[in-house]
């Protein structure tokens, strides 16, 4: 069944409006409300003062009108007094100027004393409401990690200490793995290392990595905490916290494993033209980091955000089309940020699905349309594993890659999001990846700026290839181990032999705009027609590869750039270079047709977007021009036959399809 609701600030609200909230949250086609995230002074005004009759009361309201609850743990925002009673609760930056009550998430996620106050929360919450009918689902905290992305408080510092000494045993070891004979940065014991605090010049990497790495396995352990509370309870409702797309500071493919259903908060810009392509890249990766379980978009806009230096609203029909897009890319439910606009607060002119200008208005309307189609929309096929292609993100990777002190500046997600886009355009479906995932099924697995390369995806790519799979791996791959080491003998050590292909050097492009006389793009000819490498153009030889492509013009003029090498049934393919986004979509249909990987349909506009959960095709017309589509088969919102259409701007249409299969 498809969820549709938002998150219900009832605290916010005097009590004689509850009332109201359900009867038009019912208007609204609402079946589920996430409730009190924000609610912790309200529920514990003092240190062992629990205050749960109101709480009691709205779940209650909300359970008579048939409204679910996905009930908050409220642990993300503690209430002065907490930090009043306990500053060593509060977090830092890396100067050590510490971040103060009066905003919202101001908790180092390694203070005990947080630790114990939200436990002692969780508790009281848990064991009065697991048997409650109306609550369907634990809400875990909110938003892990946002606005405070890594603390360097001295709970920090403590806990890093721990989490290395578990890592690592000994710090000989820690010593070994970081290389500190480097700038004379030898420890004798784990007492001497910090967070990476403010310092002259540039950090060890290695320690940055395992920051990052520590961050956010410690952030995951509050949510484990709450989550073993909950359980000890007797509830057995699934429990989540809601994600940030690709969020930096929390490797999500670990954090999935803990949860029972991926839930997820999306904003895009409704400015940017192409917000709505980010956008499905990030439901993508949704569905991808749990495929056999629906996702939940737990947060969107029913219109403006407040957030943005310029908030521009949605257009006539955009809410919908992103919803839809959400459903269309494996989500089974429809929430908002939130259900009643504040009177008061930062959050005053964020919208809502019901506005403070009340419900004659465009926005309320359109919330309640969409709750009525939602309503009508059939069960879907879970869509997980549809796609041929799948694209390798990784955040170990990501963590890697953009310390300071390498060949260029890249920012990882970016380059991800090129190849995303490009096969978007190209209406193909794609899945994410992790390198060490199952890749059993793809055809085509592109894994860019692989930097950090484990020896299980290493091994886990050969085998895909040596199955007959087909690899596009690009420039500054297979660089160093997991501690941000190179490896003895060179660059490419673990699938050089696979490729075909050495690495020299890495040669870096410099930006197209610097006042120098350095190169900044390196034009490639190849049958794969028009492609210009940037920010990279690596100096390689083919040992085994057979060149595809070579660099014409400057520094590499003739020198190979683009190469396969054949293993098995199955072909490794090498690009020494960063292709620009017309050349990562040149690059791709040609990958595409040697692959034999056809589009979900053919045809299309790239501003029309196709996408597929099993034998159902969704198509959305995310631009103002309408556009016509030839699909056969049936719609499930009318129920009517069809053949072709024409979609109006922001329109969409479910097709249940025999002609879409996973091999067409
Ligand atoms: C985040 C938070 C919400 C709200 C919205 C505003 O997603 O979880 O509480 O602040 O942003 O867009």
């Amino acid at each position: 069944m498809m969820q549709y609701g938002g998150d219900y600030n009832p605290e916010q609200w005097p009590e004689e409006v509850w009332p109201d909230d359900v009867a038009r949250m019912r208007e609204a086609g609402v079946t589920m409300v996430s409730l009190g995230i924000f609610a912790w002074s309200r529920i514990q005004p003092a240190e062992g003062v629990f205050n749960f009759g109101w709480l009691d009361r709205v779940i209650d309201l909300l359970h008579e009108g048939g409204i679910a609850v996905d009930l908050a743990t409220a642990t993300a925002s503690p209430p002065p007094w907490a930090s009043a009673i306990y500053p060593e609760l509060l977090p830092s930056d890396e100067n050590g100027a510490v971040y103060w009550p009066g905003s919202r998430q101001q908790f180092a996620p390694t203070s005990p004393v947080y630790r114990r106050l939200a436990a002692e929360l969780v508790t009281r919450l848990a064991e009065r409401y697991a048997a409650h009918p109306a609550v369907t689902m634990w809400h875990v905290n909110n938003e892990y990690g946002c606005h405070l992305n890594l603390d360097y408080s001295d709970a920090a510092r403590d806990a890093f200490r721990v989490w290395l000494e578990d890592r690592f045993g000994t710090i000989a070891e820690l010593n070994e793995a970081w290389g500190t004979y480097f700038w004379s940065q030898r420890y004798s014991s784990f007492a001497e290392v910090f967070p990476p605090r403010k310092a002259p010049y540039s950090h060890n990497p290695a320690q940055l990595i395992d920051f990052r790495r520590f961050t956010s396995d410690a952030l995951l352990e509050c949510y484990l905490m709450e989550k073993r509370i909950i359980r000890a309870s007797g509830a057995t409702q699934p429990i989540t916290t809601n994600f940030m797309g690709a969020f930096k500071p929390a490797d999500y493919w670990r954090w999935a494993q803990e949860m029972d259903v991926i839930t997820d908060d999306c904003y895009p810009d409704p400015n940017d033209p192409e917000s709505f392509r980010a956008a499905a890249f990030q439901r993508d990766l949704m569905r991808s980091l749990k495929p056999h379980v629906p996702w939940l978009l737990m947060e969107q806009a029913s219109n403006a955000l407040n957030w943005r230096p310029t908030n521009a609203p949605k257009a006539p029909g955009q809410m919908a089309a992103l919803s839809m897009q959400a459903v269309a890319r494996g989500a089974d439910g429809i929430l908002f940020f939130q259900w009643r606009q504040s009177r008061s607060g930062a959050e005053k002119f964020h919208s809502a699905m019901l506005p403070h200008a009340g419900t004659d208005t465009r926005t309320w309307r359109e919330v309640v349309a969409l709750g009525a189609e939602l309503g009508d929309l059939p069960d879907l096929p879970v869509g997980a594993r549809d796609a041929t292609v799948a694209i390798v993100f990784d955040w170990e990777n990501w963590w890697a890659i953009e310390s300071p002190d390498h060949p260029v500046v890249l920012d990882y997600l970016a380059l991800v999001q090129r190849w995303y886009a490009a096969a978007h355009r190209q209406h193909v479906q794609v899945d994410l990846v992790r390198a060490s995932a199952d890749l059993t099924g793809y055809r085509l697995v592109i894994a860019p700026q692989l930097y950090l390369l484990r020896d299980d995806g290493a091994a886990n790519l050969s085998d895909f290839v040596s199955s007959g799979g087909q690899l596009l791996m690009t420039a500054f791959s297979d660089v160093v181990d997991e501690f941000d080491r190179f490896r003895p003998g060179g660059y490419l050590t673990q699938l050089g032999g696979l490729l075909g292909v050495g690495v020299e050097d890495f040669g870096a492009l410099v930006p197209p705009d610097s006042a120098g006389p350095g190169q900044s793009q390196a034009p490639i000819s190849s049958p794969a027609g028009e492609i210009v490498g940037t920010l990279l153009a690596e100096e390689i030889h083919a040992s085994d590869a057979t060149i595809v492509g070579t660099f014409v013009g400057g520094r590499l003029n003739g020198r190979p750039a683009f190469t396969v090498n054949s293993v098995g049934s199955g072909r490794a393919w090498y690009l020494a270079t960063i292709p620009d986004a017309v050349g990562t979509g040149s690059l791709l249909a040609y990958l595409f047709t040697e692959a034999g990987i056809d589009p979900v349909l053919a045809g299309l506009p790239t501003s029309v977007e196709v996408a597929r959960r099993g034998d159902v095709v969704t198509v959305i017309n995310h631009d103002s021009t309408p556009v016509s589509v030839t699909v056969v088969g049936t719609d499930l919102l009318t129920g009517e036959n069809v053949e072709s259409f024409v979609l109006p701007a922001f329109g969409y249409r479910f097709i249940q399809s025999p002609e879409v299969s996973r091999e067409a």
